[in-house]
């Protein structure tokens, strides 16, 4: 008996791209999770046991550090990398942690350096992380530093201008383990974005309970009703090898749950302004606002000469692609810019993560062109790429100040972590709309029990 229960989806994208095209149904069968994961520390050490250190983690965008010397750092948990631009061109990734006695050698997020040199006693490493210098070395015995202890290196990729790295040695490589299909990242040009605003927010909640809440968008309507006259919210899912997924959020459109389908309201005609369509002379109904903004934002490209709008497909013009790779990142693909939120445990609390949000944009010097909203950027931020800006820290219970949606989670997350820990809660019961999440949790357990 199939465990897939299957609905007439009100909106059939009836894609025949391949990167677009609805991918085949997979079997995740109905396994009602032990709601322990999201609290117990057991359940976190085991996480730290035999997931972390196995998986390729996102540390960052390559446009951060385009010179040599240029490097930032990523923690994750206890563990902290710094990645460096190389002399050759290339990318190295480095625990953050002097061989002498464990010192953070950098200290801090983002710098430039010809080499590191540790706070502690002055050791010093060449941005390869070999060891260059030990103050007062005579006073060492030979065979203590005969090995000229350096900085332990991790293996560090990259695929389409994003920056992975990966604690495991003996891991398949990046694009093998990603299970996203070639192409489907690099059509973006992230490459030739620049990370225009970088926010980290302290949520009392696990950090699954965050993966979860973004992976789905059965609670529109409930959390965020704002959104019913723009975006439908029975998307198209997806699910890919090794846990990762992807939804269609087709934007520009009403949810089927909207009475009236016809009438053009204010949301959608800001829709139209941003892509490049005065409302005021527009003649259409609601249904037809998606397609002529796609033409509109096609023909503009055309115009301003963004040539690689000819890879994507109409949808990818208007919908977001909320790609989510395995473990502990959702991105929000769009041709002007990517959203890319992670998920960041906590050092020590099951019960606390950092979502941290970077906004990636292509900056054209246009007057046609904008900033899309749904980037929501504070006014006065450089979107040019000329200055990366700092990370902005929000304390935990302060709206990480990303628009009204985000807030909404925000307030949510911390609510729902409070009753997952309940007696009476028995373990999610996920339905088809959720089943990105189901998809994240099998692949979670797979690791969990040894099997990868
Ligand atoms: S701990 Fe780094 S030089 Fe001593
Ligand atoms: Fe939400």
């Amino acid at each position: 008996m199939s465990v897939n229960y299957k609905v007439e989806w009100p909106m059939n994208l009836k894609a025949l791209d391949p990167l677009e095209a609805k991918q085949p149904d997979v079997d995740d069968g109905l396994d009602v999770v032990d709601p322990a994961r999201y609290y117990s520390r057991e359940f976190m050490a085991q996480e730290w046991q035999k997931l972390w250190p196995k998986v390729w983690l996102l540390a960052g965008v390559a446009s951060d550090i385009p010179e040599d010397g240029d490097y930032f750092t990523f923690a994750v948990g206890p563990e902290e990398f710094v990645l460096v631009r190389q002399a050759d061109g290339g990318v190295k990734a480095f625990y953050n942690v002097c061989p002498h006695r464990g010192n953070r050698v950098v200290l801090n997020e983002r710098g430039s350096v010809p080499r590191f040199t540790c706070a502690f006693h002055g050791w010093q490493f060449g941005c390869n992380g070999k060891l260059e210098r030990i103050t007062d070395q005579e006073t060492f015995d030979p065979k203590l530093i005969a090995h000229r202890p350096g900085m332990t290196e991790v293996r560090c990729e990259s695929l389409g201008g994003i920056l992975f790295i990966n604690m495991d040695p003996k891991a398949k490589p990046l694009q093998q383990s990603l299970g996203l299909p070639e192409g489907y990242i690099e059509r973006y040009q992230i490459d030739k974005m620049n990370v225009v605003h970088h926010v980290r927010t302290t949520w009392k909640a696990n950090w699954k309970t965050g993966v979860d809440a973004f992976y789905e968008t059965y609670h529109l309507p409930w959390v965020h009703p704002q959104t019913q006259t723009v975006m439908e919210d029975f998307s198209q899912y997806d699910l890919y090898p090794n846990g990762a997924s992807r939804m269609i959020v087709p934007l520009c459109v009403k949810s089927h749950r909207v009475a009236d389908q016809e009438g053009v309201d204010p949301y959608l005609s800001f829709m139209l302004k941003e892509g490049g369509i005065d409302p005021a002379t527009f003649k259409g109904s609601a249904r037809e606002v998606r397609a002529a903004i796609q033409k509109s934002k096609r023909a503009r490209a055309q115009r301003i000469g963004l040539t690689h709008y000819q890879n994507f497909t109409d949808g990818q013009l208007t919908d977001s692609w909320a790609t989510g790779l395995f473990p502990n990142v959702q991105m929000g693909m769009h041709p002007e810019g990517v959203f890319i939120m992670r998920f960041l445990p906590h050092p020590t609390d099951p019960e606390t993560f950092y979502y941290d949000t970077m906004i990636l944009y292509r900056y054209v010097d246009d007057p046609d062109y904008t900033v899309p909203a749904w980037m929501g950027l504070p006014a006065g931020i450089d979107v040019t790429g000329e200055t990366r800006p700092a990370v902005v820290h929000v304390p935990p219970g302060e709206k990480p100040n990303l628009g009204d949606v985000l807030d909404q989670d925000s307030e949510l997350l911390p609510v729902q972590q409070q009753g997952l820990r309940s007696r009476a809660f028995k373990g999610p019961l996920w339905s088809e709309q959720e089943q990105r999440v189901r998809h994240f949790h099998k692949e979670l357990d797979r690791y969990i029990q040894g099997l990868k």
